[in-house]
């Protein structure tokens, strides 16, 4: 039979302890970079090494709280949502879990946005999710009077992190909006769902299982709030104010008929370098 292992190993408590103790940021043979990079890249990172710096920058003393970080993503977790921020237009904004990753696209609508804006103009951020569009546009145009808006209570507690906590407003759509904002929003930028509620199932792990629904959901053809923005903008805009509204390639007709249906004057306005699309609609003026 053979020894059991007991007997057979040393006793750890009896050995004397080497000296000094092995400290990874020292020795010279450890590469905790390296490291993670070959985790992260075995569990498919394709920026394993970019990845592997954030996340290695994000946990400075290399503790538990690294492990617990490297864990979520290895699970999936969108890098934004592990590291707590995102870089989005010039700006970093802090991210909550479960709060919708601003996309680099997105940030289309404020170019549109800041090259209308004027000081002492109002400009609204609804569906804001974390609130890095009007943080951006803030940025650029800070003599602009900013608010924000989202139904979903984390999204506005995130808003609150990067914009005054004042301006963010919980609500559906304009219902969140204060009364005095009514005929008054001179740039109106929105961001809302337009995923076909059909085409969740097929979108990448990482957003489908990390993003709330509520997010992503556009209903069956993707632009119930696109049919409801549209039908609250003239009472919502100034009179020469403007909506500024992402859309996807195969819903930009469907868009515009709804906005025009709605009094507005719509235009497409194509970015391929980022492979954004938006349209920019006015309110059609009264001869
Ligand atoms: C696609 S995300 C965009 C977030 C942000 N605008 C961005 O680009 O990063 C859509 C956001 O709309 C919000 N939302 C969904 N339905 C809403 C509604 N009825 N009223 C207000 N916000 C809503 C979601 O909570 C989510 O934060």
């Amino acid at each position: 039979m053979p020894e059991p292992l007991s007997q057979s190993l040393p006793d750890p408590l009896s050995e004397p302890l080497p000296d000094p103790l092995p400290d990874p940021l020292s020795d010279p043979l450890s590469d905790p970079l390296g490291d993670l990079t070959a985790r992260l890249r075995a569990a498919g990172s394709v920026f394993a090494e970019d990845e592997a710096a954030l996340l290695l920058d994000a946990a400075p003393d290399r503790s538990e709280n690294l492990e617990a970080l490297v864990v979520r993503r290895l699970g999936g977790e969108p890098l934004e949502q592990v590291l707590g921020w995102a870089d989005f237009a010039g700006v970093r904004v802090r991210l909550l879990p479960g709060v919708f990753v601003p996309r680099q696209r997105t940030a289309l609508l404020v170019d549109l946005a800041a090259a209308v804006l004027a000081p002492g103009d109002v400009v609204v951020d609804l569906c804001c999710g974390s609130g890095a569009l009007l943080a951006a546009l803030l940025e650029r145009r800070p003599g602009a009077i900013g608010h924000a808006g989202d139904l979903d209570a984390t999204a506005v507690a995130c808003a609150r992190l990067n914009l005054s906590p004042h301006s963010v407003h919980q609500g559906d759509l304009y219902d969140a909006l204060p009364d005095h904002l009514r005929g008054r929003i001179d740039v109106l930028v929105v961001n809302a769902p337009y995923v076909p509620t059909a085409a969740i199932a097929q979108l990448p792990p990482e957003a489908r299982d990390h993003e709330p629904h509520l997010a992503l959901d556009g209903g069956p053809d993707g632009l119930d709030l696109h049919r409801r923005v549209a039908r609250g903008a003239c009472a919502w805009l100034a009179p020469d104010g403007m909506l500024l509204i992402e859309v996807s390639p195969g819903q930009l007709s469907a868009a515009m008929a709804l906005l025009a249906r709605a009094g507005l004057v719509p235009e497409a306005v194509e970015d391929p370098e980022r492979a954004a699309l938006a349209v920019r609609a006015r309110p059609r003026r009264l001869e």
